[in-house]
């Protein structure tokens, strides 16, 4: 599967009820040939209208702490679990979740990123099938044949509690670090 055939079978997907909702698909931005993948949920009342994801409240925090940490975009993918927006931001159910995976999936196979970053359980549970809570998740992390995974908050959690916006920028500062490794060839 190429883009474009990724692209065309998201935008027209009817694989479960989250596309009654939808004003638009939301499939991902950022360089396609990124070195770290960040995965959020799903999108928002401001993704849904835009096709775009992280671009509301919490992406805007989110764009901040990468600013903060000097994260240079050309390294960066941002996607979602699912690609259509949970009704009232509801967290998505884990069928709809199971539904659209192929999607990420097919991300992750074109992109071919040495490091994934799970923001959130949903991301962590679909992807790393974790059901501990993000208390003992956040900050590991974890190599799945070759690829390093870490898990940590949701950048809309920060907007709810301040003092996880510090353990969340510390997450941040670690991925640049693991890149830095990976472009010295330590890792
Ligand atoms: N929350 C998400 O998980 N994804 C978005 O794109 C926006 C908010």
């Amino acid at each position: 599967m190429n883009w474009e055939d990724l692209e065309n079978a998201v935008k027209n997907c009817t694989g479960c009820d989250l596309c009654k909702g939808r004003t638009n698909v939301v499939i991902g931005r950022g360089n396609k040939n990124a070195t770290v993948l960040f995965v959020g949920e799903g999108p928002g009342e401001q993704e849904d209208l835009e096709g775009v994801p992280f671009v509301g409240k919490a992406g805007q925090l989110f764009e901040l702490c990468l600013d903060a940490a000097c994260f240079d975009r050309s390294e960066i993918y941002i996607a979602n679990v699912v690609k259509c927006r949970p009704p009232e931001n509801r967290n998505p159910l884990d069928e709809e979740c199971m539904a659209c995976l192929p999607f990420l999936r097919g991300q992750f196979a074109l992109i071919r990123p040495r490091v994934v970053v799970c923001m959130g359980l949903v991301a962590s549970k679909t992807l790393l099938r974790h059901t501990e809570p993000m208390n003992r998740l956040r900050g590991k992390w974890e190599n799945v044949k070759g690829t390093l995974f870490l898990t940590t908050y949701h950048p809309a959690a920060l907007l709810r509690n301040e003092t996880l916006k510090m353990p969340f920028y510390e997450d941040i500062l670690s991925v640049k670090k693991v890149l830095e490794e990976i472009k010295n060839n330590i890792l």
